[in-house]
């Protein structure tokens, strides 16, 4: 099955994912299909998978505008607006009228089954058509039915009905096999039976489940797929965003692994789902990579670092660091303890050793802030050397202040550089300065109280004290 053949094979089908419901059992004030895992929305997967299988048409019913879903999928996907969940019936047929004639296929998804992968979704498909069916169901034997549909069949084996878990008698909760809510409908067989469908039953609902039992009832051919568990498993609650974001990293994990990453402890790489890692780059444990993150290959991260939406480039070595909107090029070594906050820019071998913090800061190639340092609002340039505990005193209460530092300077340790001040190409700072002017390229600028020694004090105090022990 090659990809221009699903191009071809489903241009007739419509998706319809279904987010508009509260999700009263997240107890949050944020839609529930708006909840994250691995960096990336539940309703966002679906929407991704669904959008892997080449459809002609797809609408998300929700609540409101997700601005996420405009921004990411954009052109490619339908808003349908359900103003009040009424149930899953009520959203499919709100649905099925902004849909074009020509989609005689209807594709259904729930938004809070994130794991579903669009292999399935082409064999539920595929299975529909080769039975003629007027819907097919994806379903799933589970270890706790508790919460889903129940598949009810007959004697001989074939789907008549699914009852929702509030609706079942003792007899129906013992059955293992739930509704995963994925289904593969002829559109004009859905179109009638929801016409059926009432709200009557413990939930006060309109069950997009009850449609089936209609099919059934007027001798329409239904057919079910058994998928894998983890596939179909829903989010409905706080435990099972927790379940599912395992399962998301897992996957995650296996493909960087596949790709020639080294993963130390799988368990402790919390990567998002985005993040590009190159061939022969290690991840050690307890490493967070967040967001629009790349990096490149031959790196170490880690342990114990997070890094979001940042850059980093081949042969990087970051330990127990923090960075964040920033680029780092080619062979720096960034730790232990230093973080980059937001719009910093590093060239290529750059040394940010231990405890430093940098914000907005460029540093040029080759150029060193190996201890202790605050670099803020600064321009380095290449080859210089940042002496301990060098300071830019970038904010003066009300403003902030750009600090220039030339290639090749020195800046000595404990070097106060108060903004704005320009430090010239081979320039030096003594160690202690306070430099609130300019130091011309090729100049030492230094700031510095001339130190006074008091000759034979030692041996005076000592005199002092046998004094007052004799006195007393
Ligand atoms: C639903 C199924 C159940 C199945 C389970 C699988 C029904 C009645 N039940 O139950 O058989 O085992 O999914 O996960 O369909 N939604 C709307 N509008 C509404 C109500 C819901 O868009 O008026 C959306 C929700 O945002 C959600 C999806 O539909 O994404 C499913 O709703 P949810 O409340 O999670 O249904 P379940 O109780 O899980
Ligand atoms: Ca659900």
């Amino acid at each position: 099955m090659n990809v221009e053949g699903l191009e071809i094979q489903n241009v007739n089908v419509s998706v319809i994912v279904l987010a508009a419901g509260k999700g009263k059992r997240m107890k949050s004030a944020i839609p529930k299909v708006m909840h994250e895992v691995c960096g990336r929305t539940l309703l966002s997967y679906v929407v991704g998978a669904s959008l892997a299988v080449f459809p002609g048409d797809i609408c998300v019913v929700a609540a409101e505008e997700h601005d996420e879903i405009l921004k990411e999928f954009g052109q490619r996907v339908r808003i349908v607006i359900q103003e009040e969940p009424l149930g899953t019936g009520h959203a499919v047929t709100l649905a099925l009228k902004t849909i074009d004639e020509r989609f005689s296929e209807v594709l259904v998804l729930p938004g809070d089954c994130p794991l579903i992968l669009p292999e399935t979704l082409n064999k539920l498909l595929m299975v529909r058509r080769k039975g003629e069916c007027a819907a097919s169901l994806l379903t799933a034997d589970v270890k706790r039915p508790e919460g889903y549909g129940r598949i009810i069949r007959d004697h001989k084996g074939d789907v008549i009905k699914i009852v929702e878990d509030p609706d079942a008698s003792e007899e129906e909760k013992k059955v293992s096999e739930v509704n995963s809510s994925v289904y593969a409908f002829e559109r004009s067989a859905l179109e009638a039976a929801l016409k059926e469908i009432s709200p009557d039953n413990a939930q006060s609902e309109y069950y997009l489940t009850d449609a089936i039992q209609k099919l059934v009832a007027r001798g329409a051919r239904i057919s079910a797929l058994k998928g894998e568990e983890v596939e179909v498993t829903g989010v409905n609650n706080r435990k099972q965003l927790a379940e599912v974001r395992r399962y998301m990293q897992g996957r995650i994990n296996d493909r960087l692994m596949e790709e020639g990453v080294t993963i130390v402890d799988p368990e402790s790489a919390f990567i998002d789902w985005g993040v590009e890692i190159g061939q022969d780059t290690t991840i050690e444990p307890y490493v967070f990579i967040k967001g629009e993150t790349k990096i490149g290959s031959g790196c170490r991260i880690g342990p114990f670092t997070e890094i979001r939406n940042s850059i980093i480039d081949d042969n990087c070595t970051i330990e127990f660091s923090w960075l964040e909107d920033s680029e780092v090029g080619e062979g720096c070594s960034i730790g232990p303890y230093s973080r980059l906050r937001g719009g910093c820019s590093l060239g290529k071998f750059v040394k940010v050793g231990g405890f430093v913090e940098m914000k907005k800061a460029r540093v040029g190639d080759g150029s060193k802030v190996p201890h202790l340092s605050y670099m803020g609002d600064t321009q380095i340039g290449k080859g210089v050397n940042v002496g301990a505990g060098t300071i830019t005193c970038n904010f003066d209460g009300e403003r902030k202040y750009q600090t220039l530092i030339g290639d090749r300077a020195f800046i000595g340790s404990d070097t106060m550089l108060i903004a704005p001040v320009k430090i010239g190409d081979d320039a030096a700072t003594g160690a202690g300065s306070a430099i609130y002017e300019d130091v011309p390229d090729g100049s030492l600028g230094i700031e510095r109280s001339r130190q006074r020694n008091i000759y034979g004090w030692k041996e005076r105090r000592k005199k002092r004290k046998e004094g007052r022990k004799g006195n007393a």
